[in-house]
């Protein structure tokens, strides 16, 4: 049988701002329908490496394939064509705070597509049905709970039904009962829409819950990638100190 190509894939990538050198070989491989989550400190480059999977930044060196098709080269039209298959939750949720929960996870349909209003409310509504806020379409941003924002971000990321959903540090600076909320937000996305999922946190208890795949950036690089269980077990330095410090030191 073929391999299947990976959903993802980041082959030696290299960035530098002026003589930072954020990025010096990463490799990188998601496979089509997991979530993987990218887990490294402050700093380490987690989000330039996401700016280079959705074609934000191009690298000074190395290759980024998305189902297999080399993005790096992409003009920014292409690359237009190719962020269609992405869908983006970001810190914060980013929601428009004077449009109703119902316009802001239409917003990117009316903005991309010339679809009959119906098609438009049956979408938004089986959307808000899959994040179980089918009840709160006419609500304001600011009369709902931080993790049910996280949702309606969530909601508005799937609308035009992405192969890939990426998630920037979701659960940062929330509560651990949000956290939690929007944690099973990411393994319900999975589930009922077998999405590819990219995580980037630097939340250990989030991502052991959430994570097919963990990969671990540091100093330029992924150092370690293993499902959750086998990552306790990394024996580099760096892995085994920043793990230390959620799971204790024995
Ligand atoms: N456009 C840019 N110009 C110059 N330096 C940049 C630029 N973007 C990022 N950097 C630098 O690259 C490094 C990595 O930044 P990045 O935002 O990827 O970190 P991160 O791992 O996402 O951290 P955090 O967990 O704090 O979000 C930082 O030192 C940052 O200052
Ligand atoms: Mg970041």
């Amino acid at each position: 049988m073929a391999e299947r190509i990976p959903m993802i894939s980041v082959r030696d990538l290299y960035k530098s701002f002026g003589e930072h050198q954020v990025l010096t070989g990463v490799d990188l491989d998601v496979e089509e329908g997991t979530t993987c989550v990218i887990l490294g400190g402050s700093g380490s480059g987690k989000t330039v490496l996401m700016k280079h999977i959705i074609g934000l930044l191009k690298p000074d060196r190395g290759q980024v394939f998305v189902e297999g098709e080399d993005v790096v080269p992409l003009d920014d039209l292409e690359l237009e064509r190719v962020r269609r298959k992405f869908g983006m939750v970001f810190q914060g949720a980013a929601l428009f705070d004077s449009m109703t929960v119902y316009e802001n996870v239409s917003f990117p349909l009316r903005e991309h597509s010339k679809l009959a209003e119906s098609e438009i409310r049956k979408r938004v509504l089986d959307k808000l049905a899959i994040v179980g806020l089918h009840d709160v379409a006419e609500k304001y941003p600011a009369e709902l709970s931080g993790g049910m924002r996280k949702r309606v971000g969530l909601a508005r990321a799937i609308v035009r039904d992405p192969k890939i959903v990426l998630y920037d540090e979701p659960t940062t600076g929330l509560d651990p009962i949000t956290t939690d909320y929007v944690d099973e937000m990411i393994l319900t996305a999975k589930e009922k829409l077998g999405v590819t999922s990219l995580v980037i946190s630097h939340d250990v208890a989030s991502s052991f819950k959430v994570a097919d795949q963990i990969a671990f950036l540091s100093d330029g690089k992924i150092v370690a990638h293993a499902p959750p269980a086998q990552l306790r077990a990394s024996t580099h330095p760096v892995v085994k100190l920043f793990l230390s410090t959620w799971f204790g030191k024995n």
